[in-house]
């Protein structure tokens, strides 16, 4: 079944066949910044139901970066409109969700032995160890915010610090996640949004990732019913 297998070479190409300009570029100017985290790149060969599991994390990746990038931009406004970090942070959970889901997907069948996740192999050593680092802070920051939405200082400021604290070190060890995947995440992405080459269940993958931002896009507006007892306006 050699036609089955495809993957990443050393740079990023897809193992067997001519790269896209847009592929070639990022290969020329992105790989060797992911490299500074990811070290050189290794041949990572991946069958299709690895590699359709890859496209679903990195086109997660890319949605994230957008809708994260657009939470991070709320802060800069958080004192007036909290409203805006609170609808974005809501609409974010299914979408994380999903993406953890994927995540795990990967971890479970490389751990559990599955041949097909044990020949791709694990990911680069530093964004091994940070995985599960980058689940916990993750899961950290959206509970307690959840919390602080639903609750206010019912059970003590002890949240909010525990959200703020958080914070910090989630976007440290987010900075090094994008940049290990600077390169892989938009490659897998793009293949999948072009369908080239063809990976079965893409339809199935941007249902998933349409369903996930419509149930947060629900979740959010739902949210907006709810008085939360959070001070509206912080520190005034
Ligand atoms: C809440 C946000 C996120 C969480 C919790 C998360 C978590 C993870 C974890 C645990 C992994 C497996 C370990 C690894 O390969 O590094 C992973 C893989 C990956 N992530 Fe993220 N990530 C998030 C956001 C992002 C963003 C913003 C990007 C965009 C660059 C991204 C792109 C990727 C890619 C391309 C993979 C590899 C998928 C594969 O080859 O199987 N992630 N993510």
């Amino acid at each position: 079944m050699r036609g089955a297998w495809r993957g990443l070479g050393p740079r990023g190409e897809l193992l067997g066949s001519e790269p896209s300009a847009a592929e070639g570029w990022i290969r020329d100017n992105l790989t060797p910044i992911a490299e500074l985290v990811t070290g050189s790149h290794r041949v990572r060969r991946m069958v299709g139901a690895v590699e359709a599991n890859a496209r679903l994390s990195a086109t997660l990746g890319m949605v994230l970066l957008v809708l994260l990038a657009a939470e991070g931009a709320s802060l800069l406004v958080i004192h007036r409109f909290l409203v805006i970090h609170i609808f974005l942070g809501l609409l974010l959970v299914p979408v994380v969700l999903l993406k953890l889901a994927s995540v795990l997907r990967r971890f479970g069948g490389y751990y559990l032995g599955d041949l097909r996740y044990r020949a791709a192999g694990p990911p680069a050593a530093l964004l091994r160890l940070l995985g599960p680092v980058v689940v916990v802070l993750t899961a950290i920051l959206f509970a307690t915010g959840v919390e602080l939405w639903l609750f206010g200082y019912r059970y003590g400021s002890v949240w909010l610090t525990l959200h703020q604290g958080s914070f910090v070190l989630w976007f440290c060890a987010m900075a090094v996640h994008v940049v290990g995947h600077m390169a892989d995440g938009p490659i897998l992405a793009a293949r999948d949004a072009a369908g080239q080459p063809a990976v079965p269940g893409r339809e199935r993958r941007r249902a998933w990732v349409a369903a996930s931002v419509a149930m947060g896009l629900a979740l959010a507006m739902g949210g907006l019913l709810y008085a939360s007892p959070f001070p509206a306006v912080i520190g005034h």
